[in-house]
């Protein structure tokens, strides 16, 4: 039984019911998807695992906006949140400018920005101007090169404190969700706790409000290695592999196309 989500639901959710987000890039995977997975995220992860680079940082406004309308149109009544990618949301005046013209060009619901009580201000920014925006805190990936690479987060009181702060503080500036990612299970679950809106969490244990997880690492399309928080629900590049080499071999031996595929 599903039921579309929107901003009061999703919140409604919060003790009450589970949310699951999957990320999609493109039509048709969004079709498939949609009435299944509560939120669909157009996440900048696309820049890797579609784009072949090794982070996430240089995907553009551009790219997302172009993914985000392939999702939207395979998925039109889908909730579908859009990553704003890394320096689209560098002060308010530019994060506001981004945002509209995201709303402007694409039927994304939201959009979805990485920081906590640092970015606390330009969230605010948004939300005062009617953008809808999830956060995003703990293992931040457009943090990875400042950072030095992605580690996992909470590990210490002091950085549990600093967590729990920066939760507080995307909430108090009007986010209606917040992904916690890579984050120790027990620290995304006093996070939880201590915030009202839904906490989705990758990475970050069964206590959050919901779980995200990038359709192409749960699906088993990504081979090169498995995270410790994926599950695998199918063995997509296996499984697509075998197909591949059936088709091949087929042609090889001109069993396809057959009499009946034939015009
Ligand atoms: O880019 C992405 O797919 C994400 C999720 C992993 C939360 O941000
Ligand atoms: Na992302």
């Amino acid at each position: 039984d599903f039921e579309k989500m929107n901003i009061t639901k999703i919140k409604k959710s919060k003790n009450n019911k589970k949310l699951t987000v999957i990320t999609a890039y493109d039509a048709l995977f969004a079709k498939l998807f949609k009435n299944i997975a509560d939120m669909i995220l157009v996440g900048d992860s696309l820049n890797m695992s579609f784009a072949g680079k090794p982070d996430t940082l240089s995907a553009t406004l551009d790219q997302m906006i172009y993914h985000t309308n392939a999702v939207c149109n395979g998925a039109s009544d889908a909730f579908v949140i859009m990553d704003m990618p890394f320096g689209t949301y560098n002060n308010k005046k530019e994060a506001l400018e981004n945002a509209v013209k995201v709303y402007a060009q694409t039927k994304a619901a939201a959009i979805k920005v990485e920081g906590g009580k640092d970015r606390a201000e330009i969230i605010e920014h948004l939300t005062k101007n009617s953008i809808a925006v999830m956060g995003h805190i703990g293992l931040m990936p457009q943090y990875v090169r400042s950072e030095g690479g992605y580690k996992v987060r909470g590990k210490t009181k002091e950085d549990k404190e600093k967590l729990i702060k920066d939760a507080l503080a995307v909430e108090k500036a009007g986010a209606f969700a917040i992904v916690i990612e890579g984050t120790m299970s027990d620290v995304a679950k006093e996070i939880s706790q201590a915030v009202k809106i839904p906490t989705i969490g990758i990475g970050a244990g069964k206590d959050t409000d919901g779980q995200v997880l990038v359709w192409s690492d749960m699906l088993g399309f990504f081979e090169e290695f498995k995270p410790k928080f994926v599950r695998h629900y199918l063995n997509g590049a296996a499984l697509v592999k075998e197909a591949v080499g059936k088709y091949r071999n087929d042609v090889q031996d001109s069993t396809f196309p057959a009499k009946e595929e034939e015009y």
